[in-house]
């Protein structure tokens, strides 16, 4: 059976940028292929958190993966720093990684323009991307849009690993959805939707209530041609909520855009709120039932014994094949 491997950032409450372009994919995949999923609570650490702040984080993620589908008899869900292989094959990584190679990444471009104290892992975060893949024989990478450059990445440092050392490690591929790869902010189409924007009617988290979302939705920024249509081009704000509705609900953009002909932006919009709402309400009973329950820590108890050991083994090959320690 193929395998899957990918991740998340314990930092705020997941978006629905994040659930339509990564965690739908995982809960359909989880049942054709072995899946591996994260908490990557190292990488949060790239910038600055607080404490308590990034462990309830850390907790609320777990929840939400399981809230979201995750069946954890099928999927293997655990927290980065449990697995101590990330750090360490980490650190082969970035010695196999140019540092003209990372700092092309345009999150790094993004992230440290025009900042002062930038860390120095914020350089080298794609390096232990890597890792985290790698160490589990990944087939595939389910991802939104703004991962790809860092999968290429991955890619790369895999084959030149390969070729300087031996056939250790998977080539991974990306898999992107078809719809929603990248949602874009509701106050500006042009920028993706993301956990860090400081404007909160931008994003629309999983735990919004309903009055909350129809609020950011009303007040989503369209055109002025009344027209509900999907064309990226020209109408972004729109072609968004046109493929918010139509990811949730498993239909296609030109059915959704059908359903609304000759509309006008408030029936569109009113109709956007009620799949969204609609959409997240289990989510967010199942949750708030699973925050409070043991059963989660003796998932993630379970999960962080199996990554272990498949990371591990890995580890160990990359170490073997490069001549590090006494083993040979
Ligand atoms: P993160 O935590 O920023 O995002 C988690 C996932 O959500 C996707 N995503 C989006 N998809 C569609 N539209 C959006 N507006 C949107 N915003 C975020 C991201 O593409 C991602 O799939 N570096 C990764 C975490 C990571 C990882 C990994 C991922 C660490 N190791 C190994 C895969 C494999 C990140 O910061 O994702």
């Amino acid at each position: 059976m193929k395998k899957i491997f990918s991740g998340v950032q314990p930092t705020g409450i997941i978006t629905l940028g994040n659930y339509i372009g990564a965690f739908r994919q995982f809960t359909e995949l989880q049942h054709d292929y072995e899946c591996v999923f994260c908490i990557v609570d190292q990488h949060a650490i790239t910038v600055q958190q607080d404490p308590a702040e990034l462990s309830k984080a850390i907790r609320s993620l777990a929840a939400m993966y399981i809230a979201c589908g995750i069946d954890p008899e099928k999927a293997i869900l655990f927290i980065q720093s449990e697995v101590p292989a990330h750090a360490q094959a980490g650190w082969i990584m970035q010695c196999i990684a140019y540092i003209g190679e990372l700092e092309r990444m345009t999150q790094f471009k993004d992230k440290s323009d025009g900042t002062e104290g930038v860390s120095s892992a914020l350089l080298t975060y794609p390096p232990l991307m890597a890792a985290d893949i790698l160490l589990y024989n990944t087939d595939i990478v389910p991802v939104g849009d703004d991962q790809k450059q860092h999968l290429e990445l991955t890619r790369d440092l895999a084959e030149r690993f390969n070729s300087r050392y031996g056939k250790v490690l998977t080539v991974p591929e990306v898999r992107i959805p078809k719809n929603g790869a990248r949602i874009k902010s509701l106050q500006d189409p042009l920028k993706k939707m993301s956990k860090s924007d400081p404007n909160k009617r931008a994003t629309i988290t999983l735990l919004d209530t309903p009055k909350e979302i129809e609020k950011k939705v009303k007040s989503a920024v369209t055109d002025s041609d009344g027209v509900v249509r999907f064309d990226t081009e020209n109408k972004p704000g729109v072609s968004n909520l046109l493929t918010i509705e139509a990811s949730l609900t498993n239909a296609s953009i030109e059915d959704v855009a059908a359903k609304y002909d000759g509309l006008g932006y408030g029936a569109f919009k009113t109709g956007v709120a009620e799949a969204i709402i609609g959409h997240l309400a289990p989510i967010q009973e199942n949750y708030h039932t699973l925050l409070e329950s043991p059963t989660l820590d003796q998932i993630l108890d379970q999960g962080r014994d199996q990554a272990n050991t498949i990371a591990s083994a890995t580890l160990r090959k990359m170490e073997d094949a490069m001549g590090l320690g006494r083993r040979r």
